[in-house]
């Protein structure tokens, strides 16, 4: 049934208390109010995000910029390969042009951009919006995620599809059931849980038919997610023969078990008991084991959230050797290490469990190093959020404390200020760690990833001179912490359009559900 017209058109707004996650709501009257209390009776639970007007406000109040024709006047055009100063026209969603001097019409909206960076809008390969996980579900779903990344700068991201009792097809309907309420474009990873011949069959109908050309293989998470290394060849044979690409998530899922077995032994039951158990070691031989097999099989290997020296030198040592190996970096490991996980007070412990663990200071620095060199490729988020009472399910067993961080709508802020203001590489290099080399590896580019006539206008503007602060006060996650608590930076995305809507503008987030594709 189609939904009630005036529940598709949201508009967040606002600033939030940080505990309840609820927004105050701006330019309302009582009427409104009430008639807001309607409609959230009225509406399903998962779409309910904080901070919206869904109140009568047509969509060109509430919903995003709607003028299909913009000009972006004297920028900075950075691409992966050269940056120019040169306007860029739009129409329709789609980049018309990008030369100097661009002449339009009255009918055309124009943004300056004088003195300010027009990129591509960011692309995350790593995210897990609405994903059911350790006895509960992720609090962002494909539209507060979403939200949140298009105000940082990130206009398309690429999800892992679960699948169900592992079916893939079910685990796909599932997704695009929960993706219906996008608000920018999105792709799916697909995670490979178990082995018989209708999970062959249905890879090949999802590369086939479905789009996904990327599976991932938990090698952690024992009784749940984790694979075998039989299983695991399976599963890069059959994705070298559907030319498909083999994802791990690498951590020797056994012994972890033993080493989380051994703290609770000790009686190491809060939240530094999860870096104990899982040190870099078991990180570092999980990815040399995958990379040697997969270099056995013959297929190229992408390894998710290399978080230590240890796996980054693996891959580093296996592509030196001339084999297809993609690294692929996150946010948390890159700017935090594990201090955090060591707080006495359970609840900021807590938000910094995910795996593998955020590690020693070091392996940072190290991992900024390898980015810079091209050792590792991209920089994904792993953003996976669970607010404090979901954490709280394992204030007396580290084990049970839901695994994940967020970081969607902070990358594209922290990878400039950490790496481009740092002097560490160049403005061009952003373009290409942050959208131009997601869009390549997973076949989106020049779709996706590039400022070109003829690409998607998915855009920011970014002002080298600005600065930025990140709190969960005002973050647009629905999760009630922030792992980059407190941080500020040089570099801010002033603008975001995305299929060619003004999407984020002097701090108004201006978001449609049902608007991504
Ligand atoms: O802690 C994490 N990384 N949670 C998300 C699931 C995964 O391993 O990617
Ligand atoms: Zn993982
Ligand atoms: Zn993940």
């Amino acid at each position: 049934m189609a939904e009630p017209r005036f529940s598709r058109s949201w508009r967040i707004i606002g600033y939030r208390s940080s505990m309840d996650s609820s927004f105050r709501i701006q330019h309302v009257d009582l009427f409104c109010v009430l008639f807001l209390l309607f409609i959230r009776s009225s509406i399903s639970v998962s779409n309910e995000i904080p901070g919206f007007c869904a109140v009568g406000y047509g969509e060109s109040e509430c919903g995003p910029s709607s003028s299909s024709k913009l000009l972006i006047k004297g920028g900075t055009v950075v691409n992966a390969d050269r940056q120019e100063v040169a306007d860029v026209y739009i129409e329709d969603g789609i980049i018309v042009s990008v030369q100097p001097n661009i002449k339009v019409g009255d009918d055309v909206t124009v943004l300056d951009a004088t003195g300010k960076y027009v990129m591509p809008g960011g692309i995350d390969p790593h995210t897990h919006l609405e994903m059911e996980f350790m006895g509960t579900e992720t609090i962002d779903d494909f539209f507060s995620g979403q939200a949140a990344a298009l105000s940082g700068g990130t206009t398309m991201h690429i999800d892992f599809v679960i699948p169900v009792n592992g079916s893939l097809s079910a685990g796909f309907e599932a997704y695009a059931k929960k993706a219906k309420k996008s608000c920018m474009d999105y792709g799916f990873h697909m995670a490979i849980t178990k082995w018989d011949e209708y999970v062959e069959r249905e890879m090949e109908i999802m590369v086939k038919e479905k789009g996904i050309n990327s599976f991932k293989f938990f090698l952690a998470y024992k009784g749940s997610l984790m694979i075998n290394d039989e299983l695991l060849l399976k599963g890069m044979k059959a994705c070298k023969s559907l030319g498909a690409l083999a994802m791990v998530h690498a951590e020797n899922g056994d012994a972890v078990a033993e080493g989380q077995k051994k703290m609770i032994e000790l009686g190491i039951t809060g939240p530094e008991g999860h870096v104990l158990s899982r040190p870099p070691v078991l990180e570092g031989e999980a990815t040399g084991r995958a990379i040697r097999l997969a270099s056995f099989v013959n297929t190229p290997l992408y390894v998710v959230h290399v978080m230590s020296i240890d796996a980054m030198e693996e891959i580093a040592k296996a592509r030196k050797a001339g084999q297809r190996v993609i690294g692929e970096p996150v946010v948390s490991g890159l700017v935090l290490d594990d201090s955090g996980l060591w707080d006495p007070d359970f609840t900021i412990a807590a938000k910094y469990v995910m795996s593998p663990p955020i590690r020693k200071q070091g392996h940072n620095k190290a991992l900024q190093a390898a980015l810079s060199t091209g050792l590792l490729q991209l920089v994904g988020t792993d953003h996976c959020t669970f607010n404090s009472t979901q954490k709280a399910l394992g204030i007396d067993d580290f084990r049970k404390i839901p695994n994940g961080v967020n970081g969607i709508e902070e990358r594209m802020h922290l990878v400039w200020d950490t790496m481009v203001e740092s002097g560490k590489i160049s403005v061009t290099d952003y373009v290409q760690i942050t959208s131009t080399e997601c869009a390549r590896i997973f076949n989106i580019y020049p779709r996706k990833g590039a400022i070109l006539a003829g690409s998607d206008a998915d855009i920011i503007i970014l002002n080298p001179n600005s600065s930025f602060q990140i709190t969960a006060e005002t973050h647009h996650s629905r999760t009630d912490t922030n792992v980059y608590e407190g941080r500020r930076g040089k570099g801010k995305v002033e603008v975001t359009i995305a299929g060619g809507r003004v999407v984020w503008k002097d701090g108004e987030l201006k978001v449609l559900p049902g608007t991504g594709r």
